[in-house]
């Protein structure tokens, strides 16, 4: 898959990012939980280093609750702390200020030490694009912010959000660039909407679909397009696919482009159920 790649708008956003994180106590990082590990850039380990950070998996009511609590465990022990979430309807959030205040436990209790007043913990929303930030953002709010960038970096004038008595959270996210190690990063993130459409290849990428749901999900594949079988042939599964939902050019023949885009919208409307596109293990 052919993807466009700026090391210039990196740079900007991760020297925009890291400004801003001198004033955060503890960073809120977003994760598809459809795709958790591609949704992440690597870079955040250089980026957050030391701050205590709480990992949100949003988006669970579309993932396969079985992985989505594999994959919890796996940032509880490889990150403090870890909530299952689904920010469109607003379930979990009413967690997050307190595991905030958890992980800030040791920065509280220097405080003490210190003598300092304690003052509300700062808090920063950090992840690739549309993994739900700015959902989570106007939950925490209670109302909606108006004009929340999408462009890498922190993209505008921000302002503290208070969130209870003891959290402020910075209006404006820290969105990083979505990082495409391999060719099945990319696919995962075409799937879950983090890339443009414009940009990626809608047959390379339902291929790369039809595999996985072969091998993870087949009775979700089989049922979603009424097949008595599932042929083990990707053309043949295109062929079916498009014949059953007349995906057809003159002549009779399968237009692929129309069955490639058939699925691909499918699967953003969550018409399998609930798959999650990565485990911990691969
Ligand atoms: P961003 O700021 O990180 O870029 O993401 P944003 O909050 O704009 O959310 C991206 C899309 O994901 C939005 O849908 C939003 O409603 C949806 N979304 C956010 N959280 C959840 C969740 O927990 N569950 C589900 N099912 N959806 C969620 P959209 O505007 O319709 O965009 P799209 O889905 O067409 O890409």
């Amino acid at each position: 898959m052919t993807i466009q790649w700026y090391p210039g708008h990196m740079a900007k956003a991760k020297r925009e990012v890291s400004e801003i994180l001198k004033q955060i106590d503890v960073v809120i990082e977003i994760v598809d939980a459809r795709t958790p590990l591609s949704s992440r850039n690597p870079m955040i380990e250089e980026l957050v280093e030391h701050k205590p950070r709480l990992v949100l998996l949003n988006k669970a009511d579309l993932a396969d609750p079985e992985s989505t609590k594999k994959w919890h465990d796996y940032f509880e022990s490889e990150f403090s702390k870890s909530l299952i979430i689904d920010a469109q309807r607003g379930k979990g959030i009413n967690q997050i200020p307190g595991a905030v205040r958890d992980l800030a436990a040791p920065l509280l209790e220097k405080w003490k030490r210190k003598g300092i007043n304690p003052r509300a913990l700062r808090t920063l929303i950090l992840g690739i694009p549309n993994v739900g930030k700015s959902t989570v953002i106007n939950k925490l709010a209670g109302k909606r912010i108006a004009n929340i960038g999408d462009k890498p970096g922190v993209t505008k004038k921000q302002q503290w959000i208070k969130v209870g008595k003891e959290m402020e959270l910075l209006d404006t996210p820290g969105i990083l660039w979505p990082k495409f190690e391999d060719e099945e990063v990319g696919y995962r993130l075409a799937l879950t909407g983090a890339v443009k459409e414009e940009i990626f290849d809608f047959q390379d990428t339902i291929v790369f679909f039809f595999k996985f749901m072969q091998k993870h999900y087949p009775v979700l594949l089989k049922k979603r397009y009424d097949l008595e079988e599932l042929p083990e042939n990707i053309l043949e599964l295109f062929d079916d696919i498009g014949r059953q939902r007349g995906c057809l050019v003159a002549g009779g023949e399968i237009d692929y482009d129309r069955v490639a885009e058939l699925v691909f919208r499918d699967f953003r409307h969550g018409k399998f159920g609930k798959v999650t596109l990565e485990t911990p293990q691969n």
